[in-house]
């Protein structure tokens, strides 16, 4: 595995030793055990979006390795405001660090840059494209709740549209025999290049109403205000879902919501003392999900 682009660059194999390495590093990844197989490497986080949970993950996971990050959060104090391109900048970048963590608004940019890049390029999401080290603590986060990969009822609901999560997920999820039901308004419904790459076993609704109880998990997403070309139509589907306490009434006790978060409205705070929240977990599991890819991107040489 060179560059992490979309989660079809990842094997079946892949993912289970990213999944069973990330859970043997929890102990480093809390800051309890040291580890240093990183050290002498350096990470560049070049964002060009916001970001809180995967620029400080990968960072977080970078330091408790050993390793070193350079980077930046802010695009406008780069020479990006000066007019240079995307791929000058992976070309210098490349040659500064021994990987590249890219976000970026363009859906393709982080193809583009592995292409360019003589290091590997690990996609931090690319505008409406895919994010695949967030399937990666996604799949993590499924296994540690609910104990098992295979065969589960999954709801994903909100902007299947727009949210770059569930188009990697979705693929993710079909390697497990998963039933996945989308919820979505028609306007912002999965993409068909997304499903027309999954099995038979999905299906599309405007409600959660009656797929609530089967489900062993929900994975509510944003309303991606930011990707809307006309302010109306977010107007028209903000606020479309909200889940809170009294809806997972009608919801399994195992049931587990996640959420990549940040959220909005969409899961009201009310959820997050209940048994079925593991959002915030999910997002922990970033620092020890991405520690172990990193370990395997730049450990062995
Ligand atoms: N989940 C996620 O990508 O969060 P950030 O936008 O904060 O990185």
């Amino acid at each position: 595995m060179d560059h992490v682009v979309t989660i079809q660059d990842l094997a079946n194999d892949d993912i289970v030793s990213v999944l069973d390495r990330a859970r043997e590093l929890l102990p480093v990844a809390h800051g309890d055990k040291r580890n240093d197989v990183l050290a002498g490497k350096i990470l560049a986080t070049c964002f060009f979006e916001p970001s809180t949970r995967t620029r400080l993950s990968f960072e977080t996971a970078m330091h408790r390795l050993g390793g070193n990050v350079i980077g930046f959060a802010d695009p406008s104090a780069t020479s990006h405001l000066k007019g240079e391109t995307l791929a000058d900048a992976v070309r210098m970048v490349a040659g500064y660090a021994d990987a590249i963590v890219l976000r970026h608004p363009q859906e393709g940019s982080a193809q583009l840059a592995a292409e360019i890049s003589e290091v590997p390029v690990i996609n931090g999401g690319d505008g409406a494209g895919q994010h695949p080290t967030q399937t990666l603590l996604d799949l993590f986060t499924i296994r540690e709740e609910v104990g098992k990969l295979e065969g589960l009822t999954v709801g994903l609901l909100g902007d299947l549209r727009y949210g770059r999560t569930v188009h990697s997920l979705a693929a993710a999820l079909a390697r497990y025999d998963t039933t996945m039901h989308f919820i979505a308004p028609k306007s912002l419904a999965m993409p068909r290049r997304v499903t027309t790459e999954l099995p038979d076993g999905w299906s599309a609704h405007a409600a959660l109403d009656g797929i609530l109880p089967e489900l062993d998990l929900l994975y509510v997403t944003r309303i991606q205000k930011e990707r809307f070309p006309d302010p109306e139509d977010y107007a028209r589907v903000a606020g479309a879902y909200t889940i809170s306490a009294e809806i997972l009434r009608d919801a399994k006790p195992t049931l587990r919501i996640l959420h990549p978060l940040p959220r909005v409205d969409e899961i009201a705070t009310d959820v997050d003392g209940t048994d079925h929240a593991a959002y915030f977990r999910q997002a922990f599991n970033g620092v020890p999900v991405r520690m172990a890819l990193l370990e395997m991107l730049l450990g062995s040489d």
